[in-house]
């Protein structure tokens, strides 16, 4: 292990690389990386690294936002099937034929969606963001969200709007139960739940909060709490313990693991550095199309 970590941080150097890595993967890749966080908090690092490499130890949707916001680097994901059901469960094709049934309405995507789709779309948002960038848009705008159902009739609810919803999900946090939050509420009394707003609506109902991993992070370091009911992957166990010592963290389940944020592991993460392997490529004008939806974002 320790090879592994000293050859990444030599072949970081010489390539002149950044490691860019999501909350949800594993502990040791979150340790080698230069900036860890939440979707939201990546798409806008992606802006600002002058790096000639970015490695992005994520998931697919997660690599490709990085390359459309920085056509000129190369971007690298050291796993590429790597990919996210809820993403999948919404193509181009079908996005327009929703569009062709509702003329007038504003197609939002959630960024857990293929570059494909987010080229048909007016705006894309995070679940760091979602509510902020959909305030901006008048009640009567009539809304398609996609592919999230759960993180649209969030937003929808919060905002006391009514959106056209896709019925997409995130099977990972299907594990996100009531009754699992019930018995984590026993275990450990008092402790704040805090949920992702993927979970389904009577899950998010029961916890306390619902935020992004970023959300979660800042609630963590901020609250004067000592100990804290995590509903969402459980990856983010080990940033919120290592940032916060002398805090708890309890996972509502052990179970509550996405298979694909675990692909990227040490080793391939030091093989793409080293062979400069599985360069993510956006074709045009997918490419372009795209960054309109994530730049209308950012911009908010
Ligand atoms: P965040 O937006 O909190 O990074 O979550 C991304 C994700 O894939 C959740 O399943
Ligand atoms: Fe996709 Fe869910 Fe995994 Fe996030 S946790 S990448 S939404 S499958």
């Amino acid at each position: 292990m320790t090879d592994i970590v000293e050859d990444i941080g030599r072949l970081k150097a010489s390539r002149k690389a950044v490691i860019l890595a999501h909350n949800y993967t594993r502990g040791e890749v979150q340790d080698v990386a230069d900036f860890t966080g939440d979707s939201l908090e990546l798409a806008r690092k992606a802006t600002e690294v002058d790096a000639e490499v970015i490695v992005f130890c994520g998931v697919y949707f997660m690599a490709e936002t990085a390359k459309i916001l920085n056509p000129g680097r190369l971007v690298l994901i050291p796993d590429p099937s790597a990919g996210c059901p809820m993403a999948d469960m919404i193509t181009a094709g079908q996005l327009r034929e929703l569009k062709a049934q509702h003329p007038g309405a504003k197609a939002v995507c959630y960024v857990n969606s293929t570059a494909e789709v987010k080229a048909e779309c007016d705006m894309c948002v995070t679940s760091g963001n979602a509510e902020r960038v959909m305030a901006l848009y008048p009640p009567e705008q009539e809304i398609l969200f996609v592919p999230d159902r759960h993180l649209g009739s969030h937003i929808a609810g919060t905002l006391g709007r009514d959106y056209v919803l896709w019925p997409g999900y995130c099977p990972t946090h299907q594990a996100v139960t009531v009754a699992a939050i019930e018995e984590a509420r026993r275990l450990h009394p008092g402790a704040p739940v805090l949920v992702h707003p993927e979970c389904a609506a009577d899950v998010r109902a029961a916890a306390d909060e619902r935020l992004s991993t970023g959300g979660m992070c800042r609630f963590a370091r901020e609250s004067p709490m000592r100990e804290f009911i995590i509903g969402t992957e459980t990856g983010i166990l080990h940033r919120l313990r290592a940032e916060n010592p002398g805090k708890a963290f309890h996972p509502v389940s052990e179970r509550v693991t996405c298979p694909n944020m675990k692909k990227t592991t040490l080793a391939n993460v030091r093989d793409a550095l080293r062979d400069l392997r599985h360069e993510v490529v956006v074709a045009e004008p997918v490419a372009t199309r795209a960054r309109r939806a994530i730049e209308a974002m950012l911009a908010v």
